[in-house]
């Protein structure tokens, strides 16, 4: 190399810092979160009750709303773990709230200090070894230059706790809960005796959110954002993150006095039993809620009305953050980006919570506003909560690997293009669901799929439904429609393998059984006692099938 030529190169990088430095380089982010708010609440076309969530409407309206969006694995630590890393939950090995992301930052030594508490060292790196996890978005934006700042629920792991800030709910703890266990049995297909649910409210509360936390998440957001955050030189992610309107359903008269009248929707209509699908019935047994249908409809309705409560309570903490970022900020040089995680069933399928592909639990809000997207655009495609990791990186000018499930969304918000796959898959393997279940959205088509119960065995049959035709998801056509059923699938097997997917969470679940509950609460000896504690009804049947499925003994000679 010559003198000349190192001078020029030298002269250049001068130049080029010159002019990065005049200009603002990267925009800022502020990324907005609820927790198990119902997509369908915003989106007009939807057939469900519409709660007036004015400061979400505004966002919308100042830039792209996204109303088919949806969570790639309706529960909080796979949802969110596959959207900060743009993968399937099966990708990652993140399948239920009780392991989130072990490493930090895709390092092969370093794992999240809370998983190292919860469990130990050695195991963490055996999760983590197993997730391949290379870091989260919020990792690059940090690389790339990003100050970050997390306040609120994160529910993921990877050491998102390193950062500013102070974020809520790790994943690591509850695995000596009967929930965990009853999730890492559902191959025996058991469920608990059902009694008429008792659909637990509270209001007039006069804090009422389910503690504190989101009211500390949203004053820090606002009063960064008003000390001048997003008037700095470096560039800013502010993330802000709710709890609400997740359970528990208690809310205040202020916010209740919001609601307006039902109407029709203080009930759902609820499918004969007969014609409930074998894994729904599942999920609605093991949440206790089969005869939600026999509790005073009163006691429904107000149930609904709270949730419902909640949603505005949520609307009305983030519209304080963003009336924060309108006095302080500009969308000329900021992003502002909403999402929510999953939905609520609120009653409907005789459901609470999610963990189901039913419109209610699996569509999510979605909207982002910026530099160069047009004012009140609502966008029709098909998108997933793993679009977020392309999008976010777009936003920041950092090229992706090219390994990621999604798209950004970006083109579609700036220069109206549409997404190059015109269809949205997910997946679920948690609790609730008896097996690995997935989801293909197409066009007005929702396909859900079951693997089967156990290796060789029954296979349930595969629910297809028109949600133009039919939006409440009643009439599976999947019989009428086999080339349909053919296609859906072939698609989704374009994505991933769900056989595998399903073998290896089978596997986990196993493995965190005989661990965490079988050992941990004896073995053999105390097997049928600590059985009951999950099945209260467990019989000397059930601890033989349980004896064959672990290859383990469970004696029902032992007097419990
Ligand atoms: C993340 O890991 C990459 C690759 O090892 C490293 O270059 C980068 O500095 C790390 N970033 C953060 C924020 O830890
Ligand atoms: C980074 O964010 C914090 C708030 O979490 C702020 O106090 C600090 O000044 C910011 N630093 C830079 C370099 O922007
Ligand atoms: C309900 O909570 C909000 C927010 O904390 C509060 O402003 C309002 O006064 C409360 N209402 C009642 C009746 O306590
Ligand atoms: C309530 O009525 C509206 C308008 O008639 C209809 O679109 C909607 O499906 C009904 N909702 C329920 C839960 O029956
Ligand atoms: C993860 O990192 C490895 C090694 O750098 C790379 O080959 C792979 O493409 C990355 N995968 C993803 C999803 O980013």
């Amino acid at each position: 190399m010559t003198i000349h030529s190192v001078f020029c190169l030298f002269a250049f990088g001068l130049v080029f810092a010159g002019a990065s430095g005049e200009t603002q380089s990267k925009p800022h982010i502020l990324f907005l979160m609820v927790d198990q708010m119902d997509g369908r609440l915003l989106d007009d076309h939807a057939p469900q009750f519409k709660p007036p969530l004015r400061n979400l409407r505004s966002l919308a309206a100042e830039g792209a709303y996204f109303p088919q969006a949806y969570s790639s694995s309706p529960q909080c630590v796979p949802a969110r773990s596959s959207m900060l890393t743009g993968r399937y939950p099966s990708q990652i090995k993140v399948w239920d709230n009780f392991v989130g992301i072990a490493n930090v930052n895709g390092s092969v030594e370093n794992v999240d200090s809370h998983c190292i508490k919860t469990f130990s060292e050695e195991t963490c790196h055996i999760f983590a070894r197993s997730q391949r996890v290379n870091g989260t978005f919020i990792d690059a934006l940090a690389t790339s230059g990003y100050n970050i700042t997390l306040w609120g629920k994160m529910h993921a792991g990877a050491g998102l706790h390193r950062y500013q800030g102070q974020i809520e709910a790790e994943p690591w703890g509850g695995r000596r809960s009967p929930k965990a266990a009853m999730e890492w049995t559902r191959a025996l297909g058991l469920s608990p005796s059902q009694e008429v649910p008792k659909l637990p409210t509270k209001d007039d509360l006069p804090w009422p959110a389910t503690g504190p936390l989101d009211y500390v998440a949203t004053r820090n957001c606002a009063e960064l954002l008003d000390s001048g955050l997003f008037k700095s030189a470096t560039p800013q992610f502010l993330y802000c993150s709710l709890l609400v309107p997740h359970r528990p359903f208690w809310t205040n008269s202020t916010y209740l006095a919001e609601v307006p009248d039902l109407g029709n929707y203080s009930l759902p209509h609820w499918q004969p039993k007969s014609e409930v699908h074998p894994a729904d019935k599942y999920a609605s047994e093991t949440k206790n809620l089969w005869r939600v249908d026999e509790a005073a409809p009163d006691k429904v309705a107000h149930l609904r009305k709270v949730y419902f409560s909640m949603c505005i309570e949520a609307d009305q903490l983030l519209g304080r953050i963003i009336d924060a970022f309108r006095r302080s900020s500009s969308l000329d040089d900021a992003y502002v980006i909403m999402l929510g995680d999953h939905g609520e069933h609120a009653t409907e399928n005789r459901m609470l919570g999610k963990n189901s592909f039913f419109e209610a639990a699996a569509r999510v809000p979605l909207m982002v506003a910026g530099p160069g997207i047009a004012k009140g655009q609502v966008i029709p495609d098909l998108t997933s909560l793993y679009d977020i990791y392309p999008t976010i990186l777009d936003m920041a000018g950092i090229s992706p690997t090219g390994d990621e499930v999604g798209e950004s969304l970006l083109p579609l918000a700036k220069d109206h293009r549409t997404k190059k796959r015109d269809f949205v898959v997910a997946e679920y393997h948690s609790v609730f669901s008896a097996t690995g279940t997935f989801m293909i959205r197409q066009g007005n088509l929702k396909l859900i799929t079951y693997a089967p119960l156990m290796p060789g065995a029954a296979t349930w049959p595969s629910q297809l439904f028109d949600l133009q035709a039919d939006p409440w998801e009643k009439e599976n056509i999947a019989l009428k429609s086999p080339a349909q059923v053919q296609r859906l699938l072939g698609l989704i097997r374009q994505e991933l393998d769900m056989e595998a997917a399903d073998a290896a969470k089978k596997m986990f679940d196993k493995e965190m059984f005989f661990y965490y509950w079988y050992l941990a609460t004896g073995g053999a000896q105390h097997c049928l006692k600590a059985m009951r504690r999950i099945y209260p009804t467990f019989s000397p049947a059930d601890a033989e099938k349980l004896a064959s499925w672990l290859g383990k003994p469970c004696p029902t000679d032992i007097i419990v």
